[in-house]
């Protein structure tokens, strides 16, 4: 069976309403093309089961209940939200990876005033590349994210094919006690390392989620790791699958996963060959820190549809420049441990104190009057961020706004990836290009919350 392009598809859907079990397509549109109407973001405490032992009380969500909504937009066209703020402390919402204007980038005094209880704020923009996105608020993150604001963004390309079924997946853990509870989401010890691990694993709030899928069909995963500090090693047992996509940005050449390292902030898109046979289970596990845990598992249901994984094609690259070597400026930025150990008030939360720090200057908290920038760029130029992490824990570096190129690592080889996260493993020194294409004050920090909380965050400027 060929595949077909969505627009085909659509057409063929149309006319006939067969085809795309799975996928939900009659849905798929509604939310774009209503982009006049701003989508109802609300930031509200609910409470789910999260654990056996029972309902999970103090969640905090966006939207009616449950998980965040995972929201579709389509490149190049418009797309309204509004956050509505019915928590009982302030919020904003930022939208990890989009390439947007800086007014819309949701970081409190930088880019816009954080949201009071009770207030609204609207936001708007295009998004200019289609992926697997998220979307979390940038004010007293431990908590909101870490009790369950994260949810997940689909940018839909046009041109891009139709598989047979598509599932997005939330990854994500809880920091629950026994009884199912929040437990302290922060111990000053672990912020001072790789941070402290939540209890209880989950894929869009569920342990061990079951989906079907069509045997011997393609199936798009669509994963995030939306954590507030757990890193995922991925592997997927009982079929073939291959990566087309890291990050939001599509692979050149999409090639077999074996086992794939994501940190907090960072995304990946598998296109899964079920299996022939129904009834056959494939499972996707997280293989770190060691013994192997299901994530989720997806049935293989129905007659073959007899895909062939070598039909594989990559995806439809996104417009993101490439920087000119030749004519690049070089910025170093050292990842390091701060010998400051004071925390500083702050109305988006602060842990109480400093543990790390960017070029040696530990990020005050989200105030009115926050550091200089580390470094200031002239729109339109190249640069090469030279990232050193002499650290013995790994730092997953997220620049706002704006994509980056990966260069090279002084661990090895690297693919040349396209990305806004970045895996800074211990030790490693890795080259970053740019070209700085978007004018504002860009966030440039670790995802791995308490680190960025304790100190290793700062902005760039775009001038
Ligand atoms: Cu995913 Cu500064 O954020
Ligand atoms: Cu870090």
């Amino acid at each position: 069976m060929p595949l077909l392009s969505r627009r085909t598809l659509l057409q063929a859907s149309a006319v006939a309403g067969a085809y795309g079990a799975g996928i939900g397509l009659a849905n798929r549109y509604s939310q774009a093309s209503a982009a006049a109407d701003p989508l109802l973001l609300e930031a509200r405490v609910t409470e789910a089961m999260i654990a056996a032992k029972g309902p999970t009380k103090g969640m905090m969500t966006y939207g009616p209940d449950g998980m965040p909504p995972t929201i579709r937009m389509r490149k190049g066209e418009a797309f309204a939200a509004r956050l509505k703020n019915s928590l009982d402390e302030a919020t904003t919402i930022h939208w990890h990876g989009l390439r947007i204007p800086n007014a819309m980038d949701g970081v409190p005094f930088l880019t816009q005033p954080y949201v009071y209880t009770g207030d609204t704020f609207d936001y708007a923009f295009t998004p200019p590349d289609a992926g697997t996105f998220w979307y979390h608020p940038h004010c007293n993150t431990l908590t909101q994210m870490g009790r369950g604001m994260t949810g997940m963004i689909v940018v839909e390309d046009p041109a891009d094919p139709v598989f047979d079924a598509e599932i997005t997946l939330n990854l994500r853990d809880w920091r629950l006690g026994g009884d199912g509870q929040f437990i302290e989401q922060f111990r000053a010890r672990d912020a001072a390392k790789s941070g402290t691990i939540g209890t209880v694993r989950t894929a869009n709030w569920t342990v061990e989620p079951r989906h079907d899928a069509p045997a011997g069909g393609f199936l798009r995963l669509r994963l995030a790791a939306t954590d507030v500090t757990r890193i995922f090693a991925l592997r997927l047992t009982g079929a073939e699958a291959k990566i087309v996509s890291i990050d939001g940005q599509p692979l050149p050449a999409p090639h077999p996963i074996d086992l794939q390292t994501i940190g907090p902030g960072q995304r990946l898109d598998l296109i899964v060959r079920m299996p022939d046979r129904e009834g056959a289970v494939v499972t996707l596990e997280d293989h770190r820190p060691s013994a192997p845990k299901i994530m989720a598992s997806f049935r293989a249901v129905g007659t073959s549809l007899k895909r062939d994984l070598g039909d594989i094609k990559p995806l439809n690259p996104n417009p993101v420049a490439e920087a000119d070597l030749s004519t690049a400026t070089e910025i170093p930025f050292a990842l390091s441990a701060s010998a400051e150990n004071a925390g500083v008030e702050s109305i988006c939360g602060t842990l109480g104190f400093t543990f790390w720090a960017i070029n040696k200057v530990p990020w005050p908290g989200d105030t009115a009057d926050p550091t200089a920038p580390l470094a200031e760029l002239k729109l339109g130029k190249s640069y090469i961020f030279n990232l050193a992490n002499p650290t013995p824990h790994a730092h997953p570096i997220h620049l706002h706004g704006l994509g980056f190129k990966v260069l090279s690592s002084s661990l090895g080889p690297v693919p040349q990836l396209i990305s806004d996260t970045y895996l800074v493993q211990p030790d490693e020194k890795v080259r970053l290009a740019l070209v700085a294409d978007n004018l504002g004050d860009w966030v440039f920090h670790c995802h791995i919350i308490e680190h960025q909380k304790t100190g290793m965050s700062g902005y760039i400027r775009v001038v």
